[in-house]
């Protein structure tokens, strides 16, 4: 099957009551533990790709990576630009073979963003790829951006910006944030359900996509402070909340970080246990089936896409 769009996976999510997983990749083994996960699930599947990921691997490995998987596993997969920078990247990857671009203009003012969305949308549209658009801005660690507090998405903005930008769905700020550290030691982990039923109401049928939606289990932060590491307490968005979001208009949740502790936990255990193995096969093949089992964990507990490619 040829590489999808996103654009069925998300009707069908949305009358399904179902999200569907959206997780970075980087290298082989990543790839492969994700798409062994959605294969045994029989899942629909969203690769994506930041800048930095393009800049480590290149874009031609990353292509031909997923390519592979394409063949190997006959799902629906799409292949996503997660937080596209800017227009340059978008078409890049837009000329590239991509489906999917994100163009992340959340940090610039309302008007600068809809001018650059707008742009990226007539030309991916063109060439037959679906764009997504951010709003609001979420907290945390991304790339070299560090931002300190949440702007939650203001409803009252999503209208226009969805009209007039043309985008086909709409990345949110409702309390989750990217990286580890999610919330502050003691700090009780909460989302405003509230805007997003607000978006929704505004919205109807529109796909929402939710970014930093890691659950940061702490089961894989102990394994790694078991083990030689030295990670400070770090708190994800608990399960069940983004199950709950999965089944309302939120199409797509965007997970990274619990696939990068996943797969640390596990190198780092098989190198304490094996302190003279230096066959990189001997600590890959453990940490790729850790990324496999997190995908698994992920599409029963918190997407509920198995069994929907
Ligand atoms: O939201 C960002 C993703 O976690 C990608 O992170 O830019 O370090 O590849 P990265
Ligand atoms: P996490 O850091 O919570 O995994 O979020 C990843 C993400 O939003 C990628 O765009
Ligand atoms: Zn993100």
């Amino acid at each position: 099957m040829p590489l999808v769009t996103t654009t069925d996976m998300f009707k069908k999510a949305y009358e399904g009551g179902y999200a569907i997983g959206a997780f970075n990749v980087n290298n082989m083994e990543i790839v492969q533990g994700i798409t062994e996960a959605a294969a045994e699930e029989q899942a629909p599947l969203i690769l994506q790709v930041s800048a930095g990921a393009r800049k480590y691997a290149k874009h031609v490995y990353l292509i031909k990576l997923v390519e592979a998987a394409l063949e190997d596993t006959n799902l629906p997969i799409a292949l996503h630009l997660d937080h596209g920078p800017d227009f340059e990247t978008c078409k890049s990857c837009i000329d590239g073979g991509f489906t999917s671009v994100m163009i992340d203009g959340s940090s610039s003012p309302f008007a600068e963003n809809i001018t650059l969305t707008k742009k990226v949308v007539e030309y991916a549209h063109a060439n037959g790829v679906v764009v997504e658009g951010e709003l609001g801005q979420l907290a945390g660690v991304e790339d070299d951006v560090n931002v300190e507090h949440h702007s939650y998405t203001d409803p009252d903005q999503v209208q226009e910006f969805v009209e007039t930008t043309g985008v086909d769905s709409l990345a949110i700020a409702i309390g989750t944030s990217h990286g580890a550290y999610k919330f502050k030691p003691g700090q009780k982990p909460q989302l405003r359900f509230d805007i997003l039923e607000e978006i929704t109401r505004r919205l109807p049928g529109f796909p929402i996509v939710l970014h930093g939606a890691s659950s940061v289990i702490p089961e894989l932060v102990q394994k790694i402070n078991t083990y030689g590491g030295a990670m400070p307490d770090a708190i994800g968005i608990p399960e069940d909340m983004l199950r709950q979001a999965a089944k309302s208009a939120v199409c797509k949740i965007n997970i990274d970080s619990d696939l990068r502790l996943a797969m640390t936990a596990s190198i780092r255990e098989h190198m304490a246990l094996n302190p003279a193995d230096f066959d990189p096969r001997q600590y890959l093949k453990p940490a790729r089936s850790a990324i496999k089992d997190m995908v698994q964990r992920k599409i029963q507990n918190v997407l509920g896409c198995s069994g929907k490619a």
